[in-house]
């Protein structure tokens, strides 16, 4: 079984930003990681909204980190990103990942969940379906060269 989940540091920003880029055609700004690790992985967005980041580690090292947003006025949440080292992947750690947003989101009384995946990504896929996720929908174009699928879960 992989370590737990912690909050995410500014001194993992360079770690995942290299997961990042190795794991998607578009990745995020390292920005983006930047600001929520100097809020200790947690940032309040206004309007009932909350963003929070928690990484994994293998023997000391960043193994993968998810991201995701919960909305307490409309009880949903939302994972934003989510990946594993290419080498470290179908060991359990993207499974505990999501399952700490479970538990988070189900410890602050949010019900549903969901998440967009490239059409084409069908390891993310098989994976959300895996963890108890099923496609409830579509958005065509919603990356700039493929469709998405959602996938929703209530807890
Ligand atoms: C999707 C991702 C986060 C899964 O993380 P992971 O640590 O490899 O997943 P786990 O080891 O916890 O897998 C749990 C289960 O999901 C399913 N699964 C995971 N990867 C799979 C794959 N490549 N093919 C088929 N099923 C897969 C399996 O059922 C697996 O259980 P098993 O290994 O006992 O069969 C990882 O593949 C990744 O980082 N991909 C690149 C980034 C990405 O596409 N992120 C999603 C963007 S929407």
């Amino acid at each position: 079984m992989p370590d737990r989940t912690r909050s995410v540091r500014i001194d993992d920003v360079i770690a995942v930003k290299t997961i990042e880029d190795s794991c998607f055609p578009s990745p995020w700004d390292i920005d983006v990681f930047a600001t929520l690790a100097s809020s200790g992985g947690c940032n309040t967005l206004g309007r009932g909204k909350q963003a929070s980041m928690q990484v994994i580690e293998n023997n000391g090292s960043v193994a993968g980190y998810v991201v995701w947003e919960d909305c307490l006025d409309t009880s949903e949440g939302r994972v934003l990103n989510i990946a594993v080292s290419k080498n470290l992947q179908r060991r359990g750690f993207g499974k505990s990942l999501l399952q700490h947003v479970f538990d988070s989101l189900t410890g602050r009384g949010i019900k549903t969940i969901t998440l967009e995946v490239r059409e084409g990504n069908f390891a993310a896929r098989r994976f959300y379906e895996r963890m108890g996720m099923e496609e409830s929908g579509s958005v065509p174009d919603y990356y700039e060269d493929e469709d998405a699928i959602i996938y929703s879960i209530t807890l």
